[in-house]
């Protein structure tokens, strides 16, 4: 039985969500690993548009068992509200079929409210956060302040873990010159949401060894992207948490070998918001055209993404930090109609040849992109289904993308639409 991970390979915003719902047809349980309510991921079943920030996307489908693990952050009154939304979209949510790690920590309002300061008081040198509160978050799991779901359940933890955690933020608050926590209506808010949220709390590393014994699939999903990763992204332009695909096992509560197939979702060109470096960033009308066709605003916060040609350089290099078996290439259809593409494949600094971006922020604010250029296509591969459908110079591009990242398509993608998808290979039975 193969089991599979689903990562971004650029700055986020990929098609994960389109990709794991395709895939979850052939999975059994759907599990989120890192991240939180700062993803937004979208499906597109017929007329249904379904956009989910927390919820595993597979939650969607009936039979299958959604699983958010340790490795997230998760705001219980964000998660209500989803739990809301997508049940009147009519999709059953129960605690039949979501499953949450008894040991997620929760990110607060104070959370927010710092993240969102800190912002504020950064002006120009801001990084263009989702506003979520996800790093103050994890910064208190790693700071060991942190309120955990299982905390909830007992009054004498509520209280001690409420001690530590203010005691810290108050400080932070007056140097932001915010007012400190009303203790007591924070506790008050945790008490009146405890019941709902404990009913889904499971020890998952536990569902998750049982399900593995008994053969189940298991699909991962990855949120943001591996150039957001806390360590190999574009820091500190970047999210608060590992986004490479080792994570899906630590996030879970499961060991490195549950992992059979790690798929990097790949958009064919590229795109990023927020703040911080991006070398094949255009300013020009291809970069405006690129954004039109590919209706790239983003999901959560509704900020225009920056869009850029496709960068092999920066590809070839998250492959091979998550091991990626296969890609999914997506929004190949956005390309249409292009008389010439532009792929990066390498980068210049100071007049040398860089095959890879360095980490030195000095020197990334200097790269210039070696380009090659291709033909474009007239024709469409707007919701083309199979290779046969897809004009030669699509195919030639595509054939350049695999080579120059030194990875195979597993999947492409050519519309929004759930089935508007080629499968090459099954990541599932490979
Ligand atoms: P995610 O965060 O990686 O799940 O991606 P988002 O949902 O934030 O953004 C991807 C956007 O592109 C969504 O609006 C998708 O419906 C859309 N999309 C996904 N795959 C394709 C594709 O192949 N072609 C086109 N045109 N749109 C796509
Ligand atoms: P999905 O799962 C794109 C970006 C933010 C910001 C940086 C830090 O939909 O691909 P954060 O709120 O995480 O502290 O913000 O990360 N970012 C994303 N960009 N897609 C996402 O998720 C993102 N999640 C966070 O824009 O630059
Ligand atoms: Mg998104």
């Amino acid at each position: 039985m193969a089991n599979v991970v689903v990562v971004g390979a650029q700055w986020g915003d990929e098609g994960k969500g389109k990709i794991v719902d395709w895939l979850s047809e052939r999975a059994d349980v759907i599990a989120r690993f890192q991240g939180g309510h700062n993803a937004g991921h979208t499906l597109v079943i017929g007329n249904t548009v379904f956009k989910l920030s927390l919820l595993p996307s597979g939650i969607v489908r009936e039979g299958k068992l959604a699983v958010i693990g340790n490795g997230v952050v998760l705001d219980p009154w964000a998660l209500f509200s989803e739990i809301d939304k997508i049940s009147a979209q009519g999709v059953s949510i129960s605690t039949e079929n979501l499953m949450i790690a008894e040991n997620v920590p929760l990110i607060l309002p104070l959370h927010q409210d710092l993240d969102q300061l800190r912002e504020a008081a950064a002006g120009k040198a801001k990084i263009g956060t989702t506003g979520r509160g996800i790093g103050p978050a994890y910064e208190d799991k790693v700071g060991r302040r942190a309120i955990r779901l299982a905390d909830l359940g007992d009054e004498e933890t509520l209280d001690a873990r409420l001690d530590r955690l203010l005691a810290h933020h108050d400080a932070l608050r007056q140097g932001l010159g915010a007012e400190p926590i009303d203790r007591a209506e924070l506790k008050a808010k945790l008490q009146e949401i405890a019941p709902r949220l404990l009913a889904y709390a499971q020890p998952v590393w536990k569902v998750m060894a049982e399900a593995r014994k008994s053969g189940k699939r298991i699909l991962f999903e990855g949120a943001q992207g591996s150039l957001l990763d806390i360590d190999f992204g574009t820091y500190p332009y970047v999210t608060s948490s590992t986004t490479m695909s080792g994570m899906a096992a630590t996030g879970t509560g499961m060991g490195p070998g549950a992992v059979d197939f790690v798929l990097g979702i790949v958009k064919a060109y590229t795109t990023r918001v927020g703040e911080g470096p991006f070398p094949t960033e255009l300013h020009d009308e291809d970069g405006q055209r690129l954004g039109e066709r590919g209706h790239e605003f983003g999901t959560v916060t509704g900020r225009q993404r920056r869009c850029g040609w496709f960068d092999a350089v920066l590809v070839r290099q998250t492959c091979a930090i998550s091991g990626v078996s296969g890609i999914a290439l997506t929004k190949l259809d956005v390309l249409d109609g292009f008389k010439k593409l532009k792929i990066c494949v390498g980068y210049e600094i100071d007049g040398q040849h860089y095959d890879y971006l360095p980490t030195a922020a000095a020197l990334q604010s200097r790269v210039t992109p070696v380009y090659e250029e291709m033909d474009g296509w007239q024709g469409s591969t707007s919701g083309a289904r199979s290779w046969a459908d897809l004009p030669a110079e699509a195919i030639k591009y595509v054939r350049r993308v695999e080579e120059l990242i030194q990875c195979p398509v597993a999947l492409l993608s050519t519309s929004p639409e759930r089935d508007d998808t080629i499968l090459v290979t099954d990541p599932f039975s490979d």
